[in-house]
């Protein structure tokens, strides 16, 4: 896979806002036809890298490259084969969900009859066929996103950017923008995704790049970084009846572990792999009955957690700056 040629690339990529460096010396390729999941928590710098990658921002320094070529100066001029997913709605509020369709397909120069039926094609395709009479300002935020969603494929481009596609959309609306997004996989479009739905990017990343800060902190394929972490130890016990009262004594006995108690479960998380002995002999030591040991596939999440020190979850925005 390595040998092939990136759809894109970013080399040395860097953002300042004044004295604030939202991106910073951040480096790495994406395969054709590859979803790749770009993970960080809030602030961490993943919409102004989209927005450089898409040539709706100016890099402070680093290099883009697009199919081989170097475009850094001039990022506009591949645009046509790129859809654009922004995290907020770019269309039309005062034009039908139709019409912003079709207004799209002509900016990127496709002939009428095909915009027109391309564009029926997608408010089908997307369950809108009923609202495309309405004004895009009269949608749901579900609808919303999905309309966005369609105007980024009219023109059926290779490379799609998404920030965030399914935030604030119901269940099987999001359900059906990934089943989508697989289908557009197999037909070989690259997908540049982030989201903060962790299992989304489980469920549908080939590879996941993790930035903190604005910087690279781990880049891998979504299997080998769960298979990395699962070294890490992370145990489940379940006791005889209620397991509250071990939490204290656990935490006393196993510095550098951390333990969640829920009914009958303990759930010890450490950095360090585990060794099941101790804790048998903890539990037989005070006499508690030990119905299961299991040893638990850390999540995602978990990986998350350690290679970015934050906790996924969506967050308000602090405003701008870091210290
Ligand atoms: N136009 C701007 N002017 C000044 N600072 C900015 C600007 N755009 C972004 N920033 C700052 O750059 C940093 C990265 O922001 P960015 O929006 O890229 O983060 P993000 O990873 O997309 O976060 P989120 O998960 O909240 O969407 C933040 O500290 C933000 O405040
Ligand atoms: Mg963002």
């Amino acid at each position: 896979m390595k040998s092939e040629p990136f759809a894109f690339e970013v080399r040395g990529l860097r953002k300042d806002f004044g004295s604030l460096r939202a991106v910073d010396s951040l480096s790495f390729g994406v395969f054709p036809g590859e979803i790749f999941g770009f993970l960080g928590p809030n602030g961490a710098g993943k919409t102004t890298t989209i927005r450089m990658l898409t040539g709706l921002a100016r890099p402070t320094g680093g290099r883009l490259f697009f199919f081989g070529e170097e475009r850094t100066a001039d990022v506009k001029a591949v645009q046509h084969l790129m859809g654009i997913v922004p995290d907020d709605n770019n269309l039309y509020p005062e034009l039908t969900g139709r019409a912003n369709l079709e207004f799209c397909g002509a900016l990127y120069g496709m002939p009428r009859k095909e915009r027109q039926e391309r564009a029926e094609m997608l408010l089908e395709r997307f369950g809108l066929a009923e609202a495309a009479g309405r004004l895009f300002g009269t949608y749901s935020k579900g609808m919303r996103r999905k309309l966005v969603l369609a105007a980024a494929l009219m023109h059926r481009p290779p490379i799609l950017f998404l920030d965030e596609p399914t935030t604030g959309i119901d269940v099987a609306s999001a359900r059906s923008i990934r089943q989508l997004l697989d289908d557009l996989r197999c037909e070989g479009t690259t997908i540049f995704l982030t989201t903060h739905y962790i299992e989304e990017a489980q469920r549908l990343c080939d590879r996941i790049a993790f930035i903190a800060e604005g910087r690279l902190v781990a880049l891998d394929a979504t299997a080998t970084l769960l298979a990395s972490a699962r070294e890490e130890g992370a145990i489940d016990f379940v006791v005889e009846g209620e397991a509250f009262s071990l939490k204290e004594p656990l935490g006393r006995a196993f510095g550098g572990v951390t333990c969640r108690v829920e009914g009958d479960t303990v759930s010890v998380r450490s950095a360090e792999p585990l060794r099941l002995t101790p804790f048998l002999n903890f539990f037989r030591d005070r006499g508690i009955e030990l119905r299961e040991a299991r040893r638990e596939k850390p999540s995602l999440e978990e990986v998350f957690l350690r290679v970015t020190g934050k906790a996924p979850e969506k967050r308000a925005k602090e405003g701008g700056g870091r210290p």
